[in-house]
Formats: C-alpha cells, structure tokens, sequence
C-alpha cells in the first residue's frame, strides 16, 4: 500500500498550527464519531452540537434562491453589502441602544469567523486576553491563533464569573475580556451589575471588550444587557443569525464596533475571504427583517424542549439538571453517578449511542457536567431521556 502523501521533515510549520489544534479540537471527538455513525445508519443521537432542528424561515431560502436565479452571483464587497450592513447595525442598535451605522459593522462568514478577525485585530505574541469559564471550545484557538495567552478567569459554582478573581487577572499585558452572553454551555446572562464590574475594569486598564451575543436573540425579549452604549470606544459585539434564526449552515455573522475597528476587519476579511456570497447577503437581509418573528419562534421552541428535557431527566439518579436562563443548552451535573463529565461521554455513547459533550471541555468548573443541547425534536429528546435513565440505573447497578 502507498503511504499517504505528507511533508518533508525538512520544511516548517508556522508556529499557529500549534496554537489551533488543541483542546477546543478534541472536545469533538465523541460528536464527529457520532455523526460518522449516524452517516453509516446508525441508530445515534446526536445532542452534542447547538444546531436547532427548525428549518430556516422559508421567506429566507426563497429570498436566496430568487437572488441566485437572479444571477447574484458575483463578487461583493469584502466588508459585506452596505445594505445588509445598515440593517444589522439598525438591529444591534434597537437591540444594545448603541447608535451606529454601516461605518461600524463588517459582516463575515458567521460568529466564529468575526471572532475569529477580532482577535487577531486585538491582541498578539506578549499579550493576554481574558475570557470567563464556562467558555465555549474554539475560544482558546481562536484567542490564541494571534499570538496572544488566554488567561481564563473561574467561575463561581452558580456558573457566574467570580468578578473577585476577575480583577488579579488583569495586567499590562491585558489587552482584551472575551465573554459570550447567554453563555454557551451554562445559559448565564450577564447582569447589569457584573457588566458594570467588566465596564469599569475595561475604564481603568483601557481594555477592549468583546461581547459574543450570538444567543442573544433567545434570551428574554430578544435581547441581552449590553456595554455597547456605554462604552462605544471599547465594545465589540458579536452576533450572527445561526441561532436566532436556524441559519447554521448559512455562515451569516458580524462583528460591530468603532469604525478604527472596523477598517481593520473589513481589509482582514479582505485578504482572507475577498467577499462572501450575494445570494446569501440577500438572503440576510430577509431574515433580518423577520428578526421578531424568527426569534419569537426559536424562544418558545427552546423554551418547550428544555422544559421537556428538565422533566425527562428529572430524578435520574446521579445527575442533576442545572436550568438554563437562555439558549440551548442544559448541563447535567452526573457527579452523582461518580464518573467524570469526560468519562461520562465516553460510556454513555459507547453504551446507548446518545453523544454529548463533556463540561470539561469549557473549562474547570463544569469537568463534573455534560452539555447536553436539547433543540431537538421531541421524539428524539424522548428517546435521549430513556437512553439516559437506563444507562445510570445501569451504572448504579453496576456499582452497588
Ligand atoms: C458562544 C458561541 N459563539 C459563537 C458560535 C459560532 O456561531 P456561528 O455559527 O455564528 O459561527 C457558537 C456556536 O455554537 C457559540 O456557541
């Protein structure tokens, strides 16, 4: 057999390939076997991954199908259409009462992606950038993939930042506090009072801060506190329509914040993506239009399955349910059932093929919970439950 083709010893990585290919990489590992099962048939569930199983709104693909009937097919502007970019910065304006305009906003190939550019716009090798755990799995790459140190600042057991701790972390090599808000895993919406805490932090060591808001859309009345207004020179919000609007594989995301910012983004996404797609860009805009209703949507549709979830698991023994405040996740604490979230994982799916992702994979303070995202429909959700039960009433057997 011939060995696959791979590279000389002799020639060089650049040092970034280390800094992207770790834990965020490995947190996957049960999900993609899952999905590799499912592709074979079989007969899997996958609550591992914060995709709702809703269709796109339908005014949304029929807007992008008629713009590529139309022949939108072409190149556009790196920094997005100037549209599309009034719109969303009209939405994060109603949203945050931060009054920006196009000049503010660059639109990129989803939330990750303007993570993505903002952090190699912020920080770089020498720096740090703080973000608060529970943090979602691709932050460390997509932190360090600059150059810069993620410095992670603990959670206090409610799943809060410990604002205490916060404080000693922050030095002059702080350049910038990464936070998502709902958070992904815990559902936590920062409060007016933790934001002030953040805020005057941000004042006196001139910080830049960077609000993922890409669930913000699911949070109560479709909206999250926010900095933005307060701190115009310093805040960049984040937001994309993959949640808020079941668009996950539509990559439609933005970065908004100071037009300085902006520039740079935009020749970033210049010489990394040279335009995204038109038919697409139309097709955001639809949805941005349907913002209330979509969103309405996706609230009571997360709020019946985590409702139904909450009950499904309720008085399983070992695990304890920790009730979200927004979004799609729950965490299950299983320290009841004496194994490790990691450990947890592993034997549930090797047992009962039900795949979730391990707390650990957020950061210390959730290693003893799984993530479970309950956006399914309910006959899967159901069957989850059943799956769940028996495999701990087969642990407790298995230890008694
Ligand atoms: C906190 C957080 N930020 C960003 C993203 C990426 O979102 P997008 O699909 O818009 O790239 C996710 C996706 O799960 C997320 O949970």
């Amino acid at each position: 057999m011939l060995t696959p083709a791979t590279h000389s010893t002799d020639v060089k990585f650049a040092d970034l390939v280390m800094r992207v290919s770790g834990e965020g990489a490995d947190a996957w590992r049960v999900h993609y076997e899952a999905v590799a099962a499912r592709e074979r048939g079989g007969d899997v569930i996958i609550l591992s991954v914060g995709d709702p199983d809703l269709a796109t709104p339908a005014e949304v693909t029929a807007r992008a199908v008629a713009a590529l009937h139309a022949g939108d097919t072409h190149y556009v502007p790196a920094a997005g259409r100037t549209a599309l970019r009034e719109a969303i910065a009209a939405a994060h304006a109603r949203r945050t009462g931060q009054p920006v305009g196009p000049d503010n906003v660059v639109y990129f190939s989803g939330a990750q992606n303007a993570l993505f550019v903002a952090s190699m716009c912020l920080a770089g090798p020498g720096d740090e950038v703080v973000t608060f755990e529970p943090l979602y799995p691709t932050y460390p790459a997509t932190v360090e993939v600059s150059g810069a140190r993620l410095v992670r600042a603990p959670a206090s057991p409610a799943c809060r930042p410990d604002l205490e701790a916060l404080a000693p972390l922050i030095s002059s090599r702080t350049r910038a506090i990464f936070w998502a808000t709902p958070n992904n895993p815990s559902g936590v919406i920062l409060n007016d009072a933790e934001l002030a805490c953040i805020g005057a932090l941000a004042r006196r060591h001139d910080l830049w801060l960077v609000s993922d808001e890409v669930y913000a859309g699911l949070a109560p009345d479709g909206r999250v506190p926010s900095l933005a207004a307060q701190l115009p020179e310093q805040v960049v919000t984040i937001g994309s329509l993959s949640k808020s609007h079941a668009m996950t594989g539509w990559r439609a995301g933005w970065l908004v914040g100071p037009r300085a910012l902006a520039g740079h983004a935009e020749r970033l996404a210049m010489c990394m993506l040279f335009g995204l797609p038109g038919f697409v860009q139309q097709a955001a805009l639809t949805a941005l239009e349907l913002a209330p209703q979509a969103e309405a949507r996706i609230r009571e549709y997360c709020r019946m399955r985590e409702e139904r979830f909450a009950v499904g698991v309720r008085g399983i023994s070992g695990v304890n349910a920790l009730r979200p405040e927004a979004g799609m996740f729950m965490l299950l604490d299983v320290s009841g059932t004496g194994l490790s979230g990691a450990a947890f994982v592993r034997e549930l799916y090797a047992a009962e093929a039900v795949a979730v992702m391990d707390g650990a994979a957020f950061g210390a303070a959730t290693a003893h919970c799984v993530r479970v995202c309950f956006a399914t429909d309910e006959a899967t959700l159901d069957e989850a439950c059943v799956r769940l039960r028996r495999f701990c009433a087969a642990l407790r057997r298995r230890r008694a």
